[in-house]
């Protein structure tokens, strides 16, 4: 078990995480669509690939819109025209069948504007697919709060109606922002398209204490670089269970002890570039606002104000 920079795909590679693939693998069993959720970095885009590892799936990475104002249909088309080349030979023959749709070898183009194809023939194109092999296809929607941006266009019927009629398609939507993605979906809504849908919720959380220690022991052990029980166990209590922060700080830990470094220095730099990553996620996202006001909360927040000092 390595650090990876990357997110993990393979079950074998995960660190711990066991539970949430069961729960994972049962939700998508007995649900055409499951929510998972959980703050940045905390593994939910590992924990859905290793779990989904091998099955047919679809794989949207909608971080893609991440810092954009708005989003077409067009645009969520081309996505989907990516997750799906190169996927099955099969598929790419039934989704030939459809209009607005071409092929060249497994490389799946989608008309846009007024030729684009209709994202109900996609999906049922989809669903023929795994009715065809006799299986599940499983399309995630990773990050699917940015769906929220999508003008012209709304995505919840033809959510609602795969739900109800497609019944080997299986959604995995995941968010960091749960608040918001719960916003986009209004199951609890009864104007929404998609109101009273059962959608199993995972959450994916920080590792305890005991196991983000096992964690980074572990990693240092693989590579072959001894580090402290004393740094390890700083190192925990200044990025939390955080598993994408320990493994940051892993991955500098080690490139600075083939260079001869000290790992303390790599904990200091590690956490520097982490909240710079921090600061300017934090500034796209007042950009995208086009509100100042953020940064007075996060002024307020950062020196103790209450809710409701903030408010006013
Ligand atoms: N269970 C895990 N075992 C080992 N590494 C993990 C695990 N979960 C996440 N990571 C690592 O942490 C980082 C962030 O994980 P990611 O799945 O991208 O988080 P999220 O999608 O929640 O933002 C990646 O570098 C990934 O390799
Ligand atoms: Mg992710």
């Amino acid at each position: 078990m390595y650090f990876r920079p990357t997110p993990v795909e393979r079950p074998e590679e995960l660190f711990d995480r066991e539970e949430e693939v069961k729960a994972l693998r049962e939700a998508v069993g007995r649900s055409p669509m499951v929510v998972v959720v959980g703050v940045r970095r905390v593994g939910k885009t590992s924990l859905v690939k290793a779990a989904t590892f091998g099955m047919r799936r679809v794989y949207l990475d909608l971080r893609a819109f991440e810092w954009r104002r708005y989003i077409t249909l067009d645009d969520v088309l081309g996505e989907l025209g990516r997750a799906v080349s190169g996927l099955s030979k099969r598929l790419v023959e039934l989704l030939s069948r459809v209009e607005g749709v071409s092929v060249a070898g497994v490389e799946v183009r989608f008309a846009r504007g007024r030729g684009r194809p209709i994202l109900h023939r996609v999906l049922e194109a989809l669903n023929q697919w795994g009715e065809s092999e006799g299986g599940d296809v499983v399309v995630v929607l990773d990050e699917a709060q940015e769906l929220a941006k999508l003008r012209g266009a709304s995505l919840l019927p033809v959510l609602a109606y795969s739900y109800d009629n497609l019944p080997r398609l299986k959604f995995v939507v995941t968010g960091s922002k749960e608040g918001m993605l719960y916003k986009f979906l209004r199951l609890s809504d009864a104007e929404s398209p998609l109101y009273g849908r059962y959608a199993p919720r995972v959450e994916v959380k920080p590792l305890p204490r005991r196991l983000a220690v096992e964690y980074l022991r572990r990693g240092f052990e693989a590579a072959g670089v001894r580090v402290s029980a004393e740094v390890v166990e700083r190192a925990v209590d200044e990025l939390d269970g955080i598993i994408g922060w320990l493994a940051h700080f892993g991955l500098m830990a080690v490139e600075y002890a083939k260079a001869g470094k000290s790992v303390e220095e790599a904990l200091e730099a590690s956490a520097e570039a982490g909240a710079e990553l921090a600061w300017s996620e934090f500034c796209n996202f007042v950009a995208l606002r086009g509100s100042g006001r953020y940064v007075d909360i996060v002024r307020a927040a950062a020196e103790g104000a209450t809710w409701s000092e903030i408010k006013r």
